[in-house]
């Protein structure tokens, strides 16, 4: 009698330290981000590129990409900022508001690449950055460190979490931002965010800082890898073991005393 009173009791908690375990997979689940492929970039498809660019920005570049009242003239911004803009969704531009946001992108990789080959053809700009340049585990992560909380923390937050500028603007998170993208946004400097050209970060320096960033997202702050689950993961954890281990507690201390 006193066996099964004690086992309904304990049952309720059985399930909900469950349901936080089954929180926390399910969050590293879902915050997995995607990688894109960066294939070679190929200068033959500006032609390709071209019809792209008439059918899908010309309203708002202009014809020939010299600009217009709604959109800027781009030409000399390089196949980096094309390539940054339309594989982060930011273009085309869906409705004229103070910072286009990030969103699923349009186009795909091939897609993308024709359109920065043909604004690329228009004037000299920043490429795109080879593989090997913004290959995370090639950089040094603890200078990378050094360097982002000089240049990049005051708009980005100390762990990339991001956060908000004057007039509605906001620097966005660095969580779901491929290493190609990291390199092309310093590059480029887009919005309110500055150019650091390499001057003022070298190409190398740029990839210890991709290092860093990617490495926030798989190890946690204090060294040891979760299952990759990062720092709001491990949260979860020690509130799983934590707070489920003092409630187990109490319920034998509960069941020692009756
Ligand atoms: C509805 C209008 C609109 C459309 C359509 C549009 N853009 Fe834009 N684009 C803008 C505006 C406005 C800006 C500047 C503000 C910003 O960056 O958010 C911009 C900025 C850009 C930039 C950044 C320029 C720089 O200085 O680095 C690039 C690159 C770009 N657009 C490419 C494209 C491409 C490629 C397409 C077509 C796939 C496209 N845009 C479609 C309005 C548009
Ligand atoms: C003055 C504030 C500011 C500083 C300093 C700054 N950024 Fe940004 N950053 C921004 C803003 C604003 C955007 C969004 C631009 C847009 O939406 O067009 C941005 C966008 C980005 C993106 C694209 C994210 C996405 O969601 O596509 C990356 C990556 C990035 N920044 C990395 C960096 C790194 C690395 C540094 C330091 C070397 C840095 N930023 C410094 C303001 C800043």
């Amino acid at each position: 009698m006193a066996e099964s009173a004690r086992r309904s009791r304990v049952a309720p908690l059985v399930l909900l330290v469950l349901a936080l375990l089954l929180t926390t997979v399910l969050y590293a689940v879902i915050s997995t981000t995607a990688q894109a492929d960066t294939s070679p970039e190929s200068t033959s498809d500006i032609a390709q590129g071209e019809k792209l660019f008439q059918a899908n920005c010309s309203t708002c570049h202009g014809a020939t990409a010299e600009g217009t009242d709604i959109g800027p003239s781009l030409i000399g911004v390089g196949a980096a900022s094309v390539h940054f803009q339309v594989s982060t969704g930011r273009m085309p531009m869906a409705a004229y508001v103070a910072q286009a946001p990030a969103k699923p992108a349009v186009f795909g990789e091939e897609e993308t690449k024709q359109l920065a080959a043909f604004v690329a053809s228009l004037g000299a700009g920043p490429a795109i950055p080879s593989e090997e340049m913004v290959d995370p585990t090639l950089g040094n992560a603890a200078n990378g460190m050094l360097l982002y909380r000089t240049n990049c923390a005051m708009c980005h937050n100390a762990v990339g979490a991001g956060g908000a500028l004057s007039e509605g603007k906001f620097a966005p998170d660095l969580y779901g931002t491929t290493p190609t993208q990291m390199y092309e946004a310093m590059l480029t400097g887009p919005q309110a965010m500055p150019v650091f050209n390499e001057a003022s970060i070298t190409s190398e320096e740029k990839r210890d800082i991709i290092s860093y960033l990617t490495e926030q997202r798989e190890v946690s702050p204090g060294g040891i890898n979760m299952g990759s689950l990062g720092p709001v993961g491990e949260g979860f954890w020690i509130w799983v073991l934590g707070i489920g281990g003092l409630i187990g507690l109490a319920v034998w201390v509960g069941a020692k005393s009756s």
